[in-house]
């Protein structure tokens, strides 16, 4: 546990917050995927964490960054927070996306505010010389879009999709990953992804019929973030069950069962 001074904590687009931390120790040691368990206040309600994804780092500066949507009672609580206040957190923790094999191409498949460890792993891929990749990113609205424009400061090729058809293609980001495969056929690709179930599993199908491996972030709710209490289980395909926080939260699309 870390207590973490707030640098800056900002709506980046509807409803989205963009908190900086002073987090020396996650800034040294984090890798793309891996997770903060935020306490969201001092007082003991709410009690649990909030788990977030690390959207980036700055080791100079000793900073971390999450990316987060308010959809209830904790994030509500965060939005509210000011610069100058401390944040309890843990972390880094979880096991987060490996690296693509040396000639492969990377696709990244983001859904939402599933698209903030995307941007920590575009930015993390970039260090590779020449490193070309794929985004497809996808949003509800216009309005809710946000930090597309670092995936092409790191070499990505940007496709964006809406649900109401406001910016990009009206439909799914999994849309236009399936149309790039449908003209790539023989390409040696790896996709990350990370958002909604729906968009998991749609990725999960896509990657398998086409033979090419899937990295996937999975966020289930969390207690203990590490390990200890089984609130976070998802079933294992070979049987029994893994922990999204110890195991996770990514998996190879083989590993876990999505429904
Ligand atoms: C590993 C991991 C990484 C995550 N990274 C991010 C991130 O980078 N940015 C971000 O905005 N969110 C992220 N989440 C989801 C985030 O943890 C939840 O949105 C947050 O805990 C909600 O807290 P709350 O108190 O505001 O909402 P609550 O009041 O607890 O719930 C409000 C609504 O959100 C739903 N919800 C709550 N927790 C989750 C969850 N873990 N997954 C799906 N739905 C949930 C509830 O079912 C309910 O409908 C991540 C989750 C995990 C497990
Ligand atoms: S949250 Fe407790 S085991 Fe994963």
């Amino acid at each position: 546990m870390h207590q973490a001074e707030i640098i800056f904590n900002e709506e980046v687009a509807r409803g989205i917050y963009l908190l900086r931390l002073c987090a020396d120790k996650v800034a040294e040691s984090a890798n793309p995927g891996q997770f903060l368990h935020v306490k969201c206040t001092k007082v003991p309600h709410p009690l649990l964490r909030r788990p977030f994804s690390i959207a980036d780092t700055h080791r100079e500066e000793g900073t971390a960054d999450i990316i987060y949507r308010v959809v209830g009672e904790g994030t509500s609580i965060l939005s509210q927070k000011r610069p100058g206040e401390v944040l309890d957190i843990m972390g880094p923790l979880g096991r987060g996306f490996p690296s693509p094999p040396p000639g492969t191409l990377p696709l990244i498949v983001g859904g939402g505010v599933g698209v903030a460890p995307l941007l920590f792993l575009a930015k993390e891929l970039s260090k590779v010389a020449g490193l070309e990749g794929r985004a497809f990113l996808g949003f509800s609205t216009g309005r809710e879009i946000f930090d597309t424009e670092v995936f092409e400061s790191c070499g990505f090729s940007v496709e964006l999709a809406t649900d109401d058809g406001t910016c990009g293609k009206r439909g799914f980001p999994t849309e236009l990953l399936e149309d790039f495969l449908k003209g790539e056929k023989k390409v040696q690709a790896v996709v990350y992804a990370c958002g909604p179930r729906m968009l998991l599993l749609k990725v999960k199908e896509i990657a398998a019929s086409c033979g090419i491996p899937a990295y996937l972030s999975l966020e289930e709710r969390m207690g203990c973030g590490i390990g200890a209490c089984l609130g976070c289980a998802v079933k294992s395909a070979k049987g029994g069950y893994k922990k999204v926080c110890r195991d996770g939260p990514v998996f190879e699309a083989g590993e876990v069962e999505i429904w």
